[in-house]
């Protein structure tokens, strides 16, 4: 299986933080947004990697990055034009992923703690998506469940969520992902939206859904950017009210 970093973007609510830096290259705790990602995929065991981003950001990319042959990966590098959605950026990939089964795709702002794929994940042709329970799933692709517990759809941002948990940004996709991406109009907000990627898949009966065990965070947004920093710091709990980041919170300004 191959894996594809989504690094693309214009990381406008970090303004000005992101005005001449891409998003992914801050740091997040000891190292470069994207190297958590990276991090994500080769312990799934990954080691055939595209990195996917703006064109203005291509050569920071790879001077950072390079090869991968370091790192025993090989990694490539593609530009999405403009950011016109996280689908748009997927179909960059097509090319890269050509007759190579399904695809990992994880969003380059997108912070884990070490995961496991479930094992039917590379007998069956499925697609998979990725479940955390957060305090404020309005800002997420959101799934609604039945009374069975089964999923019954994906709502992108929702005003009022109906349920806590968020579709994170890690995705397993089978081969014809391309196919239906090429099929989606953009959405109000103007992009090619995952979400209709996850509800394609769960109209056909091809969706899985997996709860994520360990911490997540989402690192676009000032107070996530901080929160993902504090997760791989190993200090927070998926919280920013967490005590022991409220505690740290205060050490730090008494040492200021
Ligand atoms: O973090 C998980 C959430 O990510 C999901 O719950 C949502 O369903 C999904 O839409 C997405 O929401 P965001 O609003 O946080 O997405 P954002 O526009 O911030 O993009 C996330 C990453 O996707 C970004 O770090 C880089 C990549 N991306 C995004 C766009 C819009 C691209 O590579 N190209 C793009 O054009």
């Amino acid at each position: 299986m191959r894996g594809i970093i989504l690094a693309g973007g214009t990381g406008s609510r970090l303004h000005p933080l992101t005005r001449v830096t891409n998003k992914h290259l801050l740091p997040v705790y000891d190292k470069p947004m994207i190297y958590h990602p990276l991090e994500t995929l080769k312990s799934l065991g990954l080691k055939d990697i595209l990195i996917v981003t703006g064109g203005e950001s291509l050569g920071d990319m790879m001077n950072l990055l390079g090869s991968g042959t370091d790192q025993g990966i090989r990694l490539t590098y593609k530009i999405q034009d403009k950011a016109r959605g996280i689908a748009d950026a997927l179909l960059c990939a097509e090319d890269y992923c050509r007759n190579d089964g399904k695809v990992a795709v994880i969003l380059g702002d997108n912070i884990f703690d070490p995961l496991k794929f479930p094992s039917e994940v590379a007998k069956d042709n499925d697609a998979y998506i990725f479940l955390k329970e957060v305090q404020d799933p309005e800002r997420f692709g959101v799934a609604n469940f039945n009374e069975k517990n089964e999923i019954i759809g994906i709502e992108e941002k929702p005003k009022t969520p109906k349920s806590n948990f968020a579709v994170t940004g890690l995705y397993i996709y089978p081969s014809d992902v391309f196919e239906f991406i090429k099929t989606l109009q953009p959405s109000k907000r103007g992009e090619l939206e995952i979400t209709d990627v996850n509800n394609h898949y769960l109209k056909n009966k091809k969706l899985k859904a997996v709860k994520v065990e360990g911490h997540w965070s989402d690192a676009g947004t000032f107070p996530s950017l901080l929160r993902a920093s504090l997760i791989k710091a190993g200090i927070a709990n998926g919280s920013l009210y967490d005590e022991k980041v409220i505690d740290l919170i205060h050490k730090l300004n008494k040492t200021q």
